[in-house]
């Protein structure tokens, strides 16, 4: 009998402080920096987006958005064998421990599951299901917990007005169990690491401390040209591999990076607008967060049913890219 893997369960956490354009437009003019709801809007499509409490780390945001995803799934804790968690905001500067053993602590998984993270930035959540999907197959493992979270605030220049309007954070998370029935489709990734240099925090530890800048960098046209090329292609190889056309899709969840990006992605797909979950509008980009939280939000407000064909694509630093597509 062939084995599948099958997303079980959704879940999502957006911290408290919610951020209108209004207020980021107030809290920039007061350091004599220009910006607007307009040009926010028209150029990105954001209206507003989280930002986590100080005393809040991705970890906090990921358990909370595991938890529901747990409950939807019917999963105790314990019953997870393995917990993958993708973000570039992992709760140690350092990246250990893992974001993913502290997640598994903060659940008080006490199981000697394993637990680690994927790093492919705005493509996280996508690695993070390939690979997860991958081990369920391959007969290793048989429940797995994965969630992207970010705090992307923590590493936004409040001085750089072409970034630090666009991003948020938050936590998406899925169950993803074995299965007699499909299941994840077919996934697709990919990476170039040649354009390292348009999108990245560059800096490196020296001695204790950061040499170069913790901010995140963004050369924003080269970013966009590169994602309308990548994310048409990827969809179309997944949607190859299994044997299928965009027509037979029921929802495209792209990462919620910018609405002219998403936009463009379903019309070269020839999907209609009404096919596409958004929610960058209130959620801003929260990098490897962005599609789970999308996800979730379908699935909870019913837009998503058992049996529905979901495109899910990704893109980011790396620069790395790829594709889901999952019967639910
Ligand atoms: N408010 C007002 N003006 C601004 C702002 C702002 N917040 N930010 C930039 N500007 C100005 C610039 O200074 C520039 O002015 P100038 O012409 O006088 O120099 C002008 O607006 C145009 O700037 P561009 O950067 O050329 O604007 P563009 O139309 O390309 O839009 C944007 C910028 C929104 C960043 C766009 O390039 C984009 O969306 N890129 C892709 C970003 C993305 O998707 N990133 C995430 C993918 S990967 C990941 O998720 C980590």
């Amino acid at each position: 009998m062939t084995l599948y893997s099958k997303i079980i369960g959704t879940g999502s956490y957006l911290p408290q402080q919610r951020v209108t354009n209004a207020d980021l437009t107030a809290q920039l003019a007061a350091k004599g920096i220009d910006t607007s709801d307009e040009w926010i809007v028209s150029r990105s499509g954001i209206s507003a987006r989280h930002y986590a409490a100080p005393d809040e780390l991705s970890s906090d945001l990921a358990v909370a958005a595991a938890r529901q995803a747990l409950a939807m799934a019917d999963k105790q804790p314990h019953e997870i064998d393995l917990v993958i968690v993708a973000s570039s905001t992992p709760d140690y500067y350092g990246s250990f421990p893992s974001t993913a053993c502290i997640v598994q602590r903060k659940l008080g998984m006490g199981n000697g599951s394993a637990a680690f993270d994927v790093q492919a930035v705005c493509s996280g959540f996508i690695y993070a299901v390939s690979v997860a999907d991958a081990f369920i197959k391959a007969g290793a493992h048989k429940n797995v917990l994965v969630i992207g979270a970010e705090v992307f605030s923590r590493i936004l220049n409040f001085e750089d007005r072409g970034t630090c309007v666009l991003f948020g954070d938050g936590a998406g998370a899925v169950v993803m169990s074995a299965s007699d029935t499909p299941g994840i489709l077919a996934s697709k990734l990919h990476a170039d690491g040649s354009y390292a240099d348009i999108l990245s925090v560059p800096g490196n530890l020296a001695n204790g401390a950061i040499a170069g800048s913790a901010f995140l960098y963004m050369d924003g046209p080269a970013v966009f040209k590169l994602a309308v090329t990548v994310l048409e292609q990827v969809a179309t190889e997944v949607l190859e591999a299994a044997g299928m056309s965009a027509g037979q899709v029921d929802w495209l969840v792209p990462h919620q990076a910018n609405i002219r990006i998403m936009k463009s992605t379903a019309r070269k797909l020839g999907l209609p607008m009404e096919k596409m979950v958004v929610t960058v509008d209130q959620h801003g980009n929260t990098s490897a967060a962005s599609i789970p939280l999308a996800l979730d939000a379908a699935v909870r407000d019913g837009r998503i049913q058992p049996g529905h064909t979901v495109l899910m694509e990704g893109v980011g630093g790396g620069f790395t890219w790829g594709a889901v597509l999952a019967r639910m």
